[in-house]
């Protein structure tokens, strides 16, 4: 079967499609046919090795393990002797170590069962992202009624969490860049504005505000708030290739918190069997439709990345691999 690997730190152009046999599953272990990856800007981390703090987990010189992708929708060929509800042929939804690959071995517990008319694309675009946008929507204890603002909306987790906090029966402001403001339109926003142009004063005061992009200082996203408002930050690009700007202001929130009336939170989010259900659920009843860019074939995993890492992706990138 072909999968994509690297072997060293680098941009796409280290990234090689190869041949590989996977031994089979054991314990509760499940190999999966791919039908479809999403891709996520961690792919994009794991490749590079950025911000090189990370590489004291992935590897220092060069990464551990050479797969990639995570995201995956695909069918169950077979199972290991401890696997208790899926069977071969099975349709399931879910997450692998290297899912950029035609087969994946991944465990039982990282997988639920899909339905059929739930298209493939738009399933493997949930389970990171859609995990993400539901603990950063538990973070900021998001409630019916509580205005909530998406920074970073027209992204993957930002386009997910518009939705989830809709689905919640919050009054959701998304902000996003003009380019990308149509795509936004069917998921039931209050409203869409222009990320350079944020409500403030008698328009801002928001319950919780929700950070998935972008480098805006902690100071000016306080404002944003409410006097008892929670920021919640996610994630952000840039600013530092050790530590990252992202990370930076998230220990500077985290320092400044126990002082302030406003709750600052941070987001670590881990894959787990109920919120991958519950996004399944969502996607089966059709109340959550992730806004799918673009689908690239598995041999052009590179360009998938460079898309998404370019900021131009309207929501989520996904591979389609069979
Ligand atoms: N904490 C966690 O557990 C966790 C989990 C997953 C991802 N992350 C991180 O969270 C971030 C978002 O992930 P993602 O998958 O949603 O990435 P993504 O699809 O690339 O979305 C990021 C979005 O940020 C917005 N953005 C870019 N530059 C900006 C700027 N200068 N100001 C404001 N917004 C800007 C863009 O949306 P607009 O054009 O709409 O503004 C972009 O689409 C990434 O940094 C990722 O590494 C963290």
């Amino acid at each position: 079967m072909r999968a994509v690997e690297r072997e060293t730190y680098g941009d796409t152009s280290v990234l090689r499609v190869v041949d590989r046999e996977l031994a089979a599953p054991t314990g509760d272990q499940a190999l999966v046919r791919v039908a479809a990856a999403g891709v996520n800007m961690a792919e994009w981390h794991l490749m590079t090795g950025l911000p090189s703090v990370a590489r004291l987990a992935l590897g220092l010189r060069a990464p551990r393990r050479h797969g990639l992708g995570q995201d995956l929708v695909g069918t169950v060929e077979a199972v290991g002797p401890d696997v208790r509800a899926l069977r071969p042929g099975d349709r399931v939804l879910g997450t692998g170590d290297a899912a950029f690959a035609e087969q994946a071995l991944t465990r039982e517990h990282r997988l639920v069962t899909l339905p059929a008319h739930v298209p493939g694309d738009r399933a493997a675009a949930t389970p990171l992202a859609g995990t993400t946008a539901l603990h950063a929507l538990r973070s900021g204890r998001v409630a019916p009624g509580d205005r909530v603002l998406v920074l970073g909306a027209g992204g993957g987790v930002g386009s997910l969490a518009v939705r989830l906090a809709v689905l919640a029966g919050a009054e959701v402001t998304a902000a996003t860049t003009a380019a990308k403001a149509d795509a936004l339109g069917g998921l039931g926003a209050a409203a869409v504005v222009d990320r350079e142009h944020l409500p403030t004063g008698s328009g801002g005061g928001f319950d919780v505000v929700l950070v998935t992009g972008g480098l805006t200082p902690l100071g000016d996203l306080r404002r944003l708030l409410g006097p008892r408002g929670t920021l919640v930050l996610v994630g952000a690009e840039g600013g530092g290739t050790v530590v990252g700007g992202g990370l930076a202001r998230q220990a500077r929130a985290a320092a400044l918190d126990p002082w302030v009336r406003q709750r600052l939170r941070s987001v670590v989010a881990r894959a787990n069997p109920t919120d991958l259900a519950r996004l399944r659920d969502l996607l089966a009843d059709g109340s959550l439709v992730p806004v799918v860019d673009r689908t690239f074939p598995l041999a052009e995993a590179g360009a998938a990345i460079d898309h998404l890492a370019s900021g131009a992706a309207r929501g989520k990138v996904v591979l389609r691999v069979a």
